[in-house]
């Protein structure tokens, strides 16, 4: 059973980031030089992923054109001979990879986006990362998680230790440690108050999920803010199968948030090959 298809959802308005998000996704905004949507399709690919179905909304057409051929610049790079350029413009579609799109044409919550995907995943287990949630880990988090899969051929969601004040901003799960990193869940909450959240672990926007998760969601009713909730759907699979949280190796920057879209581009652009070493310069001469 391999991890060979990955659900990006992208449908959302992106209202945190106007007016930038007015005319374009908050997916393709930059941290650095690459846009968010693609720091989360790479970290799939190094996982093995080579199946990426991007469940879109209207106004996302720059998301399909960034994975598209860019004919006219392709031909400009190589008459230039700017070869570096080129490979960099390639370099976002690798030919193994296939791009796959769907609409999801009412915005009815995440767990509505993932049964968008339902008919393009079919019986097999699938990931699903929200490109919102930048990771930056040693393998990378979606291949961490994918190793564990194969260890214990289970769904798996990523989690981390929140401040008990922003149990409200995620999906929070309790269960037992089976090991450091590993820990068999048995219940899991979307967005629960801190006086009722049953632990802090958090989840982060990565997920690998056994397809039985479909029919969960479509069995529960509207979840929080009256959507239907990935979370629910994990909810009632657990009552079916194992499920497991991993506390992955790494760093999560919310670039759903103004502030962790700020530090991801200030972090990422410090560990720059380029950028770095004169933005630290850079930094350092600021009076703040
Ligand atoms: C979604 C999920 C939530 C998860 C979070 C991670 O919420 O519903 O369970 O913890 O992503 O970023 P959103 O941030 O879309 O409101």
């Amino acid at each position: 059973m391999l991890v060979n298809k990955a659900i990006f959802p992208v449908a959302g308005l992106g209202t945190r980031f106007l007016p930038a998000t007015k005319a374009q996704p908050k997916e393709m905004m930059p941290v650095v030089d690459k846009p968010l949507i693609q720091y989360a399709v790479e970290e799939a690919y190094a996982a093995g992923v080579r199946e990426m179905i991007f469940v879109t909304g209207r106004h996302k057409r720059p998301i399909e054109d960034h994975f598209d051929m860019t004919f006219e610049l392709e031909v400009a790079l190589e008459q230039a001979g700017k070869q570096e350029l080129l490979d960099v413009v390639r370099s976002v579609k690798p030919d193994d990879m296939e791009c796959i799109y769907v609409r999801q044409a009412q915005a009815l919550g995440l767990g509505h986006a993932v049964l968008c995907a339902q008919r393009l995943v079919g019986n097999n287990p699938f990931a699903v990362l929200l490109a919102d949630d930048l990771m930056v880990g040693t393998p990378p988090v979606l291949k961490q998680m994918v190793d564990q899969f194969k260890e214990w051929r289970a769904s798996i969601l990523a989690v981390q230790e929140v401040p008990a004040e922003q149990t409200k901003r995620y999906g929070i799960v309790a269960g037992t440690a089976v090991n450091d990193r590993m820990i068999d869940v048995t219940s899991i909450v979307e967005k629960p108050a801190s006086d009722v959240a049953p632990s802090r672990l958090g989840v982060a926007g990565r997920y690998i999920l056994t397809p039985g998760v479909f029919h969960e969601i479509a069995a529960q009713p509207r979840g929080v803010g009256g959507e239907i909730q990935l979370t629910d759907g994990i909810s009632g699979l657990l009552r079916r199968e194992k499920v497991f949280a991993f506390r992955y190796e790494g760093k999560r920057y919310d670039c759903g948030s103004k502030e962790g879209f700020l530090q991801a581009n200030v972090e990422l652009a410090l560990a720059h090959p380029e950028l770095g070493s004169g933005f630290r310069e850079f930094l350092r001469g600021l009076e703040v």
